[in-house]
């Protein structure tokens, strides 16, 4: 079978306009050149490999199991794929991976032979760490066109579409890479261009698996790319500007609000964050009307914005404070998450709404002990400056009442503690409402990107009380996730909400230290789920 055309094809990440230069301490030494990330094209490709593919990935099982594919890839080396399984016992354990050269023939592909583990229990994971697997030996062939075959292995619960979904996402996430801040790329190779396989009772399923897979990976990259920035470049300003170019790319409604306006709302928790700082903090409103009845009521996503956090005068120690640049991943996944359903186009409304400032120290800084008035009236006392995150994230919540939202899922770098909690493994989930939370729970394990559910008892608030305020904005050492996460739910009673605490999952530190793009997959199958039903 002749592959098929295109059915989608990578549109480059959006280019925001460098931050206009409102601290001229410091001009940026640079542009950050957009564009940088993948460009893959995942097509539905016939059953056998393609003419004109250089590599194709096919599947064997534990002890030397061939797949369909395989199997057609031992006929065209004459035998050398089922002997590399003799010969090699390991091949086909779960991430194993083996690149099988051709035996000559003209036009016939280099084989990578990608281990799925015990055929009867194949699932999700295992598909996804072969996918892995095989991109990274993919990246030494350095290959033009890549035929794809680890897609036809369905587990018995998914389907077609969703595994195509879920290896289209993975090739993407693999061949991303971050050099916008180098002055010489790294020797990164370009992304091959993929074609997925298919049979003709497959091919539309599949076709729309590798759309929705390519969406997600895209939303992602806009996410590792805005994490990913320093927070020199990525300041609130920044990412006004993203999204601005996002509106225009996709025709959504964007909205900025300034420091006068927020005055005007009241927003004076949010602006004493940004005080100190020469970059002016924001609110960005990004607003995309997909629904059939337009008035229907909106998912509204609501991301940390704060594009460095020092602690203020409560000064964070000097080691590793570098990845508080990371501090707008929340801000960061919210915008992904909006590039991804903008580009399925799926038929709900959403509106994504960012508070955004830079936390630091200065003789106008925010002091322990301030109090401030919140935009709902209720007052703050800030016992500890670097306790920041909610500060900004109330009024904001305070603000999306206007929208009288079907949802509202706040997502947040929040706390050092919710990593002591549950590692970098589970993003922390807290809501209310058990709909809600069952809801991302089941969106998170589909998504291969997952969630644990926290506590929020009446209980915990007690911790929150201040002799000379509402509220304090700390809650003292025991159950540091819990007690942010009870500080923002004194602001969300007006409507079904959701926190996603991803301080432990939204960047790798070490020596792969970079922007995860987690949780968009989680929350891009959440608004999948709810734009179909
Ligand atoms: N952005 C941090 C949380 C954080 C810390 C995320 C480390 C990822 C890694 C947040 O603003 C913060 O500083 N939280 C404090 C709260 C404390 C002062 C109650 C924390 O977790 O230490
Ligand atoms: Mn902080
Ligand atoms: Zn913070």
């Amino acid at each position: 079978m002749t592959a098929t055309p295109a059915v989608s094809k990578t549109k480059k990440p959006v280019a925001a306009k460098p931050a206009k230069k409102t601290a001229p301490t410091s001009p940026p030494m640079f542009s950050y050149k957009a564009g940088t990330g993948l460009v893959a094209h995942v097509l539905a490709g016939g059953p056998v490999p393609g003419k004109g593919c250089d590599v194709a990935v096919v599947a064997v099982y534990k002890g030397g199991e061939l797949s369909a594919s395989a199997k057609r890839a031992d006929i065209d080396t004459d035998g050398l794929v089922s002997h590399a399984c003799k010969t090699d016992k390991s091949l086909g354990n779960s991430g194993t991976c083996r690149v099988v050269f051709n035996s000559g023939k003209e036009g016939a592909p280099v084989y990578v032979l990608a281990g799925l583990d015990d055929a009867e229990k194949l699932n999700a994971k295992t598909l996804r760490k072969a996918t892995t697997a095989a991109c990274d030996a993919l990246k030494s062939l350095k290959p033009a066109k890549v035929f794809f075959a680890l897609n036809q292995e369905v587990p018995k619960k998914s389907d077609d579409k969703d595994i195509a979904a879920l290896c289209a996402r993975t090739i993407t996430e693999s061949f991303y890479s971050f050099s916008a801040c180098k002055k010489q790329d790294d020797d990164v190779a370009a992304p091959p261009t993929f074609e997925l396989a298919c049979t003709k009772s497959t091919q539309s399923a599949v076709e729309k698996g590798a759309a929705i897979g390519l969406a997600i990976g895209t939303g992602m990259q806009l996410t590792k790319d805005l994490g990913n920035l320093p927070g020199n470049i990525c300041t609130p300003n920044y990412l006004a500007e993203t999204a601005k170019a996002m509106a225009k790319q996709y025709k959504l409604a964007v909205d900025v609000l300034d420091h006068k306006k927020m005055e005007a709302l009241g927003m004076f928790s949010l602006l004493s964050v940004g005080k100190a700082s020469s970059e002016p903090p924001k609110l960005i409103v990004l607003k995309y009307n997909g629904a059939k009845d337009p008035k229907e009521a909106p998912v509204v996503l609501v991301g940390k914005g704060i594009t460095f956090d020092t602690g203020g005068i409560s000064l964070k120690p000097g080691a590793g404070m570098d990845e508080m640049k990371y501090d707008m991943c929340g801000a960061a996944s919210v915008l992904g998450t909006m590039k991804a359903v903008a580009e399925m186009k799926l038929p709900l409304n959403l509106i994504v709404v960012v508070p955004t400032a830079e936390n630091m120290p200065a003789g106008n800084a925010s002091k322990p002990g301030d109090v401030v008035v919140s935009m709902s009236g209720q007052t703050i006392e800030i016992l500890n400056t670097d306790a920041e995150g909610r500060l900004i994230l109330c009024d904001a919540l305070t603000y999306v009442e206007r929208f009288n939202p079907a949802a509202v899922v706040d997502v947040a770098t929040l706390t050092g503690a919710c990593i002591v909690a549950l590692g970098h493994v589970n993003t922390g989930l807290f809501s209310p409402d058990d709909d809600l939370a069952n809801e991302l729970l089941k969106a998170g394990q589909s998504a291969l990107d997952t969630a644990w559910r926290m506590p929020l008892d009446e209980e915990y608030h007690e911790q929150l009380k201040s002799n000379f305020a509402d509220i304090a904005n700390i809650g003292g050492p025991p159950a540091g996730s819990v007690t942010a996460a009870c500080f923002l739910q004194k602001y969300t009673k007006a409507y079904t909400w959701a926190h996603l605490d991803i301080a432990g999952t939204a960047w790798h530190s070490g020596k792969a230290k970079g922007a995860s793009g987690r949780p968009v997959p989680m929350l891009a199958e959440f608004v999948m789920k709810r734009a179909k039903s």
